[in-house]
């Protein structure tokens, strides 16, 4: 969230240097800019420095000022919600890595209040991608799903079982507590939650949002800069050769 959440992200992987990290990092970056809207190839670059190989979205992935910019570059390695009924950016790509190719997706829950008035069905969307792949050899298979209501994240999860390395849900920026790899070999989380300020609602100050939901008044929200930061993740520990998970684990780690 934000420029907090960067930085949360940049201390993290830092300081993670010394030990052996993971093959590869990825990061959803719906809310990266400094407004917490979209995000740009500047920030996309500075996360790229940190050691973030690829980037996930969410709804408000094409609504930052440099969004679109971020898009038009058919090689950058991000990717908008698949269901979005949109002609910019790609909605999944498949990555060479040297475990070999991945595949990346990202999915916008049918319930997300901001969502525009028609997206296409996330299952739908889903299998469609999966059938185009079908012949493809994939190492591992990322399905990110960005949604507001935990029965969709959950059943997501469960239409995917063994089908997909993972489907990690999002988009409420509060972690869940139940990371897990389901019966067919998918790892799953209904939330992984977010990097931002601690103490903040979802990254924006909390008097600005208690005075407007007080009196009604329209305010703009304001990203909280200070104070300790939290940074949330899932390690995955994928096996190359079925293309499924072994492992889930969600890190949550507070930085001062
Ligand atoms: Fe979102």
């Amino acid at each position: 969230m934000a420029e907090p959440g960067r930085r949360a992200v940049i201390q993290y992987l830092g300081d993670a240097k010394n030990r052996p990290g993971p093959d590869f990092v990825i990061a959803q970056v719906e809310n990266a800019d400094d407004a917490g809207k979209g995000a740009g190839p500047k920030e996309i670059r500075e996360l790229q420095e940190a050691g973030v190989d690829f980037f996930t979205g969410g709804n408000h992935s094409l609504l930052g000022k440099e969004s679109e910019k971020l898009f038009a570059e058919p090689n950058v390695p991000a990717i908008r919600p698949a269901n979005l009924k949109t002609e910019i950016g790609s909605g999944w790509k498949v990555v060479e890595t040297k475990h070999g190719n991945i595949l990346f997706a990202s999915i916008l829950g049918q319930t997300v209040s901001s969502n525009p008035a028609e997206i296409d069905n996330p299952l739908k969307t889903i299998d469609k991608i999966l059938n185009v792949l079908s012949n493809q050899q994939l190492a591992a298979s990322i399905i990110n799903f960005h949604g507001d209501f935990s029965s969709e994240k959950r059943v997501f999860g469960y239409y995917l079982d063994s089908r997909a390395s993972a489907v990690i849900g999002d988009h409420w920026h509060v972690p869940t507590a139940d990371a897990m790899v389901l019966p067919g070999g998918t790892a799953h989380i209904t939330d992984v939650g977010m990097c931002g300020t601690l103490h903040s609602s979802l990254g924006v100050k909390t008097p600005v949002i208690a005075e407007r939901w007080k009196f009604g008044k329209s305010s703009r929200n304001e990203i909280e800069q200070s104070g300790p930061l939290q940074f949330n993740a899932v390690l995955l520990d994928i096996d190359e050769t079925t293309g499924l998970a072994r492992s889930i684990e969600h890190i949550q780690r507070i930085i001062k």
